[in-house]
């Protein structure tokens, strides 16, 4: 099959490797029909590639039609159309019981001292060969895969893999009342769903970006925006002018850690860049390489007593953090990746006719798979109005 494989930084291709077959009872095998491109897998393809062996299949937003079945599947059958979650979780154990999927005891990487399983992303989260490809073996597919039915295309259904939860998690976590102001930081495809889904919900949302046309998307959905570049003044003061002196009841941090290959990507990235993967591995998980950009402008645009609702992703552990500030102000500070299946149930009566949230027309580009290598690069710059990508194998 055709699947595209990292190959280094700033370098994907597509190959022909084996197709995946069954290997454990719960297995089932899909021909994938759709799949996304994430700012999850820039952070594979800008800093993450000491994590990654070369030929490693990406990608993990995808759906399609089940092709074969284990024997202990439960009622998932050939044919039937699936979204596959990005995480990997069990259904049964004790973290799974609470709505904690990323946590799952069953698939957590012991051996990186990381959680549940993702697919195609890195080692630290089991090196699970991706979704990017033309068909995917899903372990736990008595759990994972979410039926969905015919006849719309496959967009209506698609972002529950990643973008849908992810936003969803991001505005519980927030936990605004109606009413409130939350501050949505980065509207690619993460800030934007955010900020749709608490538009949906009746709060005041104001957005912070600088690339034009993400800001056009948030403002026809009914967000106030601040363009980043139009500014004079810091983001937390201009918030502050727009909430009575005070800051914004919460924020939604949905940039992560810089993976838009800009030139000013700090000292520690270039270093850790340069390193052999032996050395460079250690650097960034003891060091960090998080540039904290967004994060900082969270905790100083939050008002006392606010919410920092982190879905970007950040990867080092000793990054310094303002203490004082977060001690002082109060700050609650809730994260991680999303418990997908945890939220399903609450997002799927969203995704009719009437389509509320805009999925259906939420994609910029359907590309074939071979277009990968471009599209990564058109996403990572920003070019060609590209907001969300989505390949047809
Ligand atoms: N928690 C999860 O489960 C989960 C799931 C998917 C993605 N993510 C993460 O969410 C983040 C966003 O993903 P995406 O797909 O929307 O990616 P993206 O890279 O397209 O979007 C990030 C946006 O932030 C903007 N930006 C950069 N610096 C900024 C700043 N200082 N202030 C405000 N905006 C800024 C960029 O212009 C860009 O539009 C990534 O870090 C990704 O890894 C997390
Ligand atoms: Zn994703
Ligand atoms: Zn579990």
């Amino acid at each position: 099959m055709k699947a595209v494989v990292w190959q280094g930084k700033r370098d994907v291709a597509v190959e022909e490797v084996p197709d995946p077959r069954l290997q454990e009872p719960t297995d089932a095998i899909v021909r994938i029909t759709s799949t996304g491109l994430c700012g999850s897998d820039l952070h594979l393809y800008e800093v993450l590639g000491p994590f990654m062996s070369e030929g490693d299949i990406v990608g993990h937003e995808p759906m399609g039609v089940v092709e074969e079945v284990g024997s202990g599947v439960g009622d998932l059958r050939p044919g039937d159309r699936v979204v596959v979650p990005f995480n990997i979780s069990c259904g049964h154990c004790y973290m799974c019981d609470q709505g904690l999927m990323t946590q799952c005891e069953t698939t957590q990487v012991t051996e990186q001292g990381m959680g549940a399983r993702l697919f195609g992303y890195t080692k630290l989260y089991g090196a699970v060969p991706g979704g990017q490809a033309e068909y995917l073996r899903v372990p736990h597919a008595d759990f994972g895969p979410v039926k969905v039915p015919d006849g719309p295309a496959d967009d209506r259904y698609l972002f529950l893999s990643d973008v849908l939860p992810t936003g969803w998690q991001a505005v519980e976590y927030a936990g605004v009342d109606a009413g409130q102001t939350l501050l949505v930081l980065g509207a690619g495809p993460i800030g934007d769903m955010a900020t749709r889904i608490a538009l949906d919900r009746g709060d005041r949302v104001i957005t912070a970006e600088s690339v034009p046309e993400r800001l056009d998307r948030v403002r026809a959905v009914g967000a106030e925006t601040i363009d980043l570049d139009a500014i004079d003044v810091e983001v937390g003061e201009q918030v502050r002018g727009m909430t009575q002196g005070r800051g914004a009841d919460a924020v939604i941090d949905a940039v992560g850690m810089e993976a838009h290959g800009s030139p000013a990507t700090s000292t520690v990235q270039k270093l850790v860049g340069l390193l052999p993967d032996a050395l460079a591995e250690p650097l960034m998980s003891y060091v960090g390489i998080d540039r904290l950009a967004a994060l900082s402008t969270a905790i100083d645009s939050v008002r006392r007593g606010g919410t920092i609702s982190l879905s970007g992703v950040y990867g080092g552990t000793a990054t310094p953090l303002p203490m004082l500030t977060l001690f002082d102000k109060q700050i609650q500070l809730r994260m991680g990746q999303a418990n997908v299946k945890r939220w399903v149930p609450d997002i799927l009566p969203l995704l009719t006719d009437e389509d509320p949230l805009g999925v259906d027309t939420f994609a910029t580009h359907h590309l074939p798979l071979d277009d990968a290598p471009a599209a990564y690069r058109m996403f990572q710059e920003k070019k060609d109005g590209a907001v969300k990508v989505v390949f047809r194998p």
